[in-house]
């Protein structure tokens, strides 16, 4: 088993990844010490494969779990969903120390994470993460939150979990659209930080896309290891934070000009990625060369680098990135790679620069 650690000092926590760790989950919620009543959130997809090894793995350590099973999918994420789990948890009667278990993808992590922080003013709460895309991000540095109809994760909280526990055994059964768009977030950690764990990427790809646990388990483990690294030296996204973004406020807008739906958010910030590498070139001299190996890692990884757009579009996706989350007093500021595996924050980019890079 690997174990990479969060330092943010009272508020620490251990990121465990290995095969078969769902069995595990009620040892591991012992070492807590956490009251002994508990409630397990999950999706359908998920929680008609994994609950019952959950429950049972709980409840063979002396736990008292309930199960909250949620619709799958962003629709979930919403404040009527986390209404119904707040009712379900008064019902089995959940108190201070009783804990949450977060099982599935980003969205139930989210969710789950946000009813822990704010239910009875806070509860522990534990991250199981089963799709690629949360054990690698979502599930690490204590970004808990819903969406409203007027935008994406417009409510939530910084609330950490106790423990991360990513089964990479769970990846086997995720569809492999879901799994490629994980892989996009895996390839950002080489962009922004990691020219080897880059080259690893592009070494290796056959055998990632085949799911090999060994490439597999050095992989999640490493970008968990960057994540932790950037949330510790900023949880609350003062500043460092931001280069997590990179080919987010293009791939945000790719999101919502596209229809929310039509692209994963993977796929989304592939093109998002891909364009903020050709503006690079232009804007802080990332080479041609890096340029290139970046949009052919993303396509060797089954993603879209590219996006046609009529200029309606194209005025759309303009006026969605300045209302992103991310700008601060009216300007987009964008991270900028200088080469594979640096990037530089806090960029004004001319808009000329954004349209040719999407050609
Ligand atoms: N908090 C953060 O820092 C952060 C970071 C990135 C993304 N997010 C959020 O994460 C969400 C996206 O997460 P996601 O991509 O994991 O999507 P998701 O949670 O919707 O999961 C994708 C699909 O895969 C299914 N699934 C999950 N695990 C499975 C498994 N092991 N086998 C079979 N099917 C499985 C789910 O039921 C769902 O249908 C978004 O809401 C996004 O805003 C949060
Ligand atoms: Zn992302």
């Amino acid at each position: 088993m690997r174990t990479v650690p969060v330092s943010l000092g009272s508020r620490s926590y251990a990121i465990k990844i290995a095969p078969g760790l769902l069995e595990q989950l009620g040892c591991e919620c012992l070492r807590l010490k956490l009251g002994q009543r508990c409630a397990i959130v999950t999706d359908t997809n998920v929680g008609k494969r994994y609950a019952k090894a959950a429950f049972n793995s709980l409840a063979t350590a002396g736990f008292a779990p309930s199960l909250i099973i949620v619709q799958p999918g962003e629709a979930a994420k919403t404040l009527k969903t986390v209404q119904t789990c707040y009712d379900q948890l008064a019902v089995h009667r959940l108190e201070r120390k009783s804990f949450l278990v977060a099982l599935g993808g980003g969205v139930i992590g989210d969710l789950a994470g946000f009813v822990a922080a704010t239910y009875l003013r806070g509860i522990p709460f534990v991250q199981v993460p089963t799709t690629l895309l949360a054990q690698v991000d979502s599930s690490v540095g204590g970004k808990v939150g819903v969406n409203l109809k007027a935008g994406k994760n417009l409510v939530g909280a910084f609330y950490q979990p106790r423990l991360v526990l990513c089964d990479l055994d769970t990846l086997k059964t995720l569809p492999e659209r879901e799994y490629h768009a994980g892989l996009a977030e895996v390839i950002k950690y080489g962009i922004i930080c990691d020219a080897r764990l880059f080259a690893r990427l592009e070494r290796d790809e056959p055998r990632l896309l085949k799911r090999d646990p060994e490439i597999l388990a050095a992989m999640v483990a490493r970008c968990c290891e960057i994540k932790a690294e950037v949330v510790g030296r900023d949880e609350t996204e003062g500043g460092l934070r931001a280069i997590l973004n990179f080919g987010h406020t293009i791939g945000h807008a790719i999101e919502a000009v596209s229809g929310y739906g039509k692209y994963l958010h993977g796929e989304a910030i592939a093109i998002g990625q891909v364009v903020a590498a050709k503006v690079s070139r232009q804007a802080v001299g990332l080479p041609e060369a890096e340029v290139q190996r970046i949009e052919r890692l993303f396509q060797s990884a089954g993603l879209p680098t590219r996006i046609k757009l009529n200029s309606v579009q194209r005025r759309k996706l303009f006026a969605t990135m300045c209302m992103d989350k991310k700008v601060s007093d009216g300007e987009v500021r964008f991270v900028l790679a200088k080469e594979i595996g640096s990037v530089t924050r806090g960029h004004r980019v001319p808009a000329e620069l954004i349209q040719q890079a999407l050609g």
